[in-house]
């Protein structure tokens, strides 16, 4: 077998049909929200990249200094010879797992980035020959079918991005990795954890505004696949910290009374001057609620590990 394999779970035009339901549903709801999944295009992903090294940014720092410091307990205690990545993106910080995980047989990532998997997997077989690379092109937030590899199988979710579910998704989300794992497996989940209000806003307001440009480029893809004319200009970035529900949100605030076009789903969406439209949230946990989630989907905390300044937490839980 190539130790290179690809594979499509996802129809070439289920991102537009996506794109068009998700837009249209979130364009005429009150509030109007829009997910943080459509962010996510060669610009957008060139502007994450860039938010992942701003000052104000800590949580891809944090996390890549837990796994430096605990890459070799995760692969003695799970022993690992199946890696599944969901959202791997350029797999860089996973590089540190995988090369301490002695056992490795095949590394899984999954992605909806076909340029992203390529990149990432011929990179991954050019530093460690032998190892074989399965990448499924996929919707990780959709039932996943896994090739048959050799267990235990750790599971990896990193970055926080399950903090961008809200909490209803997120407990079919786990309940769903759950279903993907048998005894003797586990599942790393990375999460940011509730601090300073502050420090959470700023990191989501950066001083130079990548952020600000990150959030507007969402106008900038419905603009692009659905013909509308948003203008980025007419809408000022919020970052703000709900203390409810600890959850970070951004929205785009209209300065001005407006209407937009999307004709490619034959809509005219009325703004009112400040009205908001909501593009992410993205919640922030404490261990005993990343606990009890956990439980929820049957799974049983084992570790969690967190940066030296305790702002960000590696989790590793297994079958129950
Ligand atoms: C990639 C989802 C983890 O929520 O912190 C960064 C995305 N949004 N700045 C996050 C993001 C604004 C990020 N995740």
């Amino acid at each position: 077998m190539s130790p290179f394999l690809l594979t499509r779970t996802l129809p070439e035009d289920a991102t537009g049909a996506a794109l068009r339901a998700d837009v249209r549903r979130g364009l005429t709801s009150a509030p109007k929200t829009l997910p943080p999944k459509w962010f996510y295009d060669a610009h957008g992903s060139d502007l994450f990249e860039q938010i992942t090294a701003l000052p104000e940014y800590y949580p891809t720092r944090a996390e890549r200094e837990i796994l430096v410091d605990r890459s070799a307990e995760i692969a003695a205690v799970t022993g690992a010879r199946t890696l599944v990545e969901l959202g791997s993106g350029s797999s860089e910080k996973t590089r540190h797992l995988i090369a301490a995980l002695t056992d490795l047989d095949t590394y899984v990532p999954v992605d909806v980035s076909e340029s992203a998997l390529s990149q990432a997997g011929h990179a991954l077989i050019a530093e460690r020959p032998g190892l074989r690379v399965h990448a499924l092109i996929a919707d990780f937030t959709a039932a996943l079918a896994l090739p048959e590899t050799p267990g235990p199988r750790l599971v990896a979710f990193l970055g926080g991005t399950i903090g961008n579910l809200p909490p209803v998704e997120r407990a079919a989300f786990l309940a769903s990795i759950r279903a993907l794992l048998s005894p003797g497996d586990a599942l790393l989940l990375g999460a940011d954890l509730v601090k300073e209000e502050g420090v959470l806003v700023r990191a989501y307001d950066d001083a130079a505004g990548v952020t600000a440009a990150f959030n507007k480029n969402v106008l900038t893809v419905v603009n692009r696949e659905l013909g509308a004319d948003f203008e980025a200009d007419a809408f000022d970035h919020v970052a703000l910290w709900d203390a409810e529900h600890e959850w970070i949100e951004m929205r785009l605030r209209s300065r001005v009374g407006q209407t937009v076009k999307v004709p490619a789903l034959g809509l005219a969406v009325d703004f009112a001057a400040g009205e908001e439209l909501r593009t992410e949230i993205s919640a922030k946990f404490r261990k005993e609620g990343v606990r009890a989630e956990l439980a929820s989907a049957g799974l049983e905390l084992s570790h969690w590990w967190t940066d030296a300044e305790g702002r960000f937490a590696l989790s590793l839980s297994t079958c129950r």
